[in-house]
């Protein structure tokens, strides 16, 4: 564990310990007004090593103070906080100082760069602090300035950078501090939109090269599911509730949770793995191309996923193709074989497949990391689960796209020849150019 808090409490006010005891024994926010401002409450949870671990919630609803207590900037007025399994609550000050500067670099929101240094002395700042020498500090500082965009800006001063530049040199800084935490309240909150889009990309992708561990506050639910790999919601100093995106969108513990999850971007939340139904317009490889009719015609569509022993994903079938096959008396589907046309992880966004599941007409096939097909994504299910319908239905889902060949040209076809002889009907005068 990275960071470990235990029902702690903080209290701003004239009798915080006594707020405390009152809160403790199921007093309210309110009943212990007199007393103080209850702004954390009885808050306890673990950030694991490597983890981006998301504060949000509402203005007022404690996410500053709390963060603020993870380094001992404000102090707990009850209750435990460790880092790396030191305990810091009553720490004194200057050890606060050296767990800060060891361990914990912050970002916040007003970038707060020193005005009058340049853009690569702000970025060493944290190094300097640790006592590292100037021509160290700064060739590293250099290096994340690269790392963060901002080559050629080194000797600029912060105020000829725009904000989104300005809160690149904040990351860099943060970054080059070299600590395993970061903490970053609101850090992107002032950037306008599509920064703040790359800032976070940026952010996940240093994080998942360093496996840093990130605590991350944001009132932006889009922000904070894109981020965390767990969100704390806090509402009134009390963490309602506490998930993985997906728990927090698909169950949200109270009205406060749903509404924030209202307007929230599902489709860069949910993943294919989280949307996908199980594959049924399947055959295996050795299966003829008789089966492979018959399948088609059941599920109603025009082309089928083709596996091989293990489930492996070898490609798709066309219903067309196949009935060449049948009348051409071939026993093997492999001759007519095509590459599935869209394939994806379970882990992709669903934002990603909107693409893929117009350009093809076969629901998008979901694989494993040994290309076995695990689900498909069908173009209804993309739809519901936007809007949070739900999307595992116990009937056959409208599969796209209706078949090209007729069923009962697949029927009369399969009556008319059997299995590896090549018979067909001489009355069968129906060919594909005719099929309505
Ligand atoms: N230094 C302080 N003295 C007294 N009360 C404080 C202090 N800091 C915060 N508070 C109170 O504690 C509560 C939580 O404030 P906090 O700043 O943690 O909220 P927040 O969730 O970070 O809000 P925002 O989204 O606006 O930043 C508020 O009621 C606030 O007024
Ligand atoms: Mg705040």
């Amino acid at each position: 564990m990275a960071l470990s808090v235990d029902h702690a409490y903080k209290v701003f006010g004239r009798r915080p310990k006594e707020a405390v005891k009152r809160l403790q024994a199921g007093a309210s926010r309110d009943d212990v007004k007199q007393h103080g401002t209850a702004a954390v409450i009885d808050a306890s949870f673990d950030v694991k090593v490597g983890e981006i671990f998301v504060v949000m919630g509402l203005s007022g609803s404690g996410k500053s103070t709390l963060i603020r207590l993870l380094n001992g900037l404000g102090d707990t007025t009850d209750g435990s906080i460790s880092v790396f399994g030191d305990e810091i609550v009553g720490m004194s000050a200057a050890e606060l100082r050296e767990v800060r500067r060891e361990r914990m670099a912050m970002v916040f929101q007003h970038f707060a760069l020193l005005p009058h240094r340049s853009v690569l002395d702000n970025a060493a700042y944290g190094l300097e602090i640790k006592g590292v020498p100037l021509e160290e500090r700064r060739e590293r500082a250099r290096g994340w300035l690269d790392r963060v965009g901002l080559k050629g800006w080194a000797d600029s001063l912060p105020s000829e950078l725009s904000g989104g530049m300005q809160q690149r040199v904040g990351l860099a800084r943060a970054f080059a501090a070299d600590t395993q935490i970061l903490l970053m309240d609101e850090a992107f909150s002032a950037l306008d939109p599509l920064i703040r889009r790359e800032m976070q990309e940026l952010l996940v992708e240093l994080q998942q090269e360093l496996g840093k561990t990130i605590v991350f506050i944001t009132h932006d639910l889009n922000e904070a599911m894109f981020l965390g790999d767990r969100i704390a919601v806090m509402r009134d100093g009390k963490i309602v509730q506490l998930g993985t995106p997906n728990d927090i969108l698909t169950d949200p513990a109270n009205d406060y949770v749903a509404q924030f999850v209202q307007d929230v971007d599902r489709a860069r939340v949910l993943t294919a793995g989280d949307v996908m139904e199980p594959p049924r317009a399947v055959v295996p490889a050795s299966a003829g191309p008789r089966a492979a009719l018959r399948t088609m015609r059941d599920m109603q569509t025009s082309a089928c996923f083709v596996i091989s022993s293990g489930r492996k994903l070898v490609g798709v079938v066309r219903d067309k193709d196949m009935l060449r096959l049948v009348r051409e008396g071939s026993a093997n589907i492999n001759d007519a074989l095509k590459p599935t046309p869209s394939i994806v992880t379970p882990e992709q966004y669903i934002a990603e497949l909107f693409e893929l599941s117009v350009e093809s007409p076969l629901p998008v096939a979901v694989v494993d990391e040994q290309d076995r097909l695990i689900g498909v994504v069908p173009r209804v299910t993309l739809l519901a689960s936007l809007a949070n319908l739900p999307t595992m239905t116990t009937e056959i889902p409208i599969i796209e796209p209706t078949p090209d060949v007729p069923r009962a040209i697949i029927t009369a076809t399969l009556d008319a020849t059997t299995d590896g002889n090549a018979a067909p009907d001489e009355g069968l005068t129906v060919t594909e150019g005719s099929a309505s």
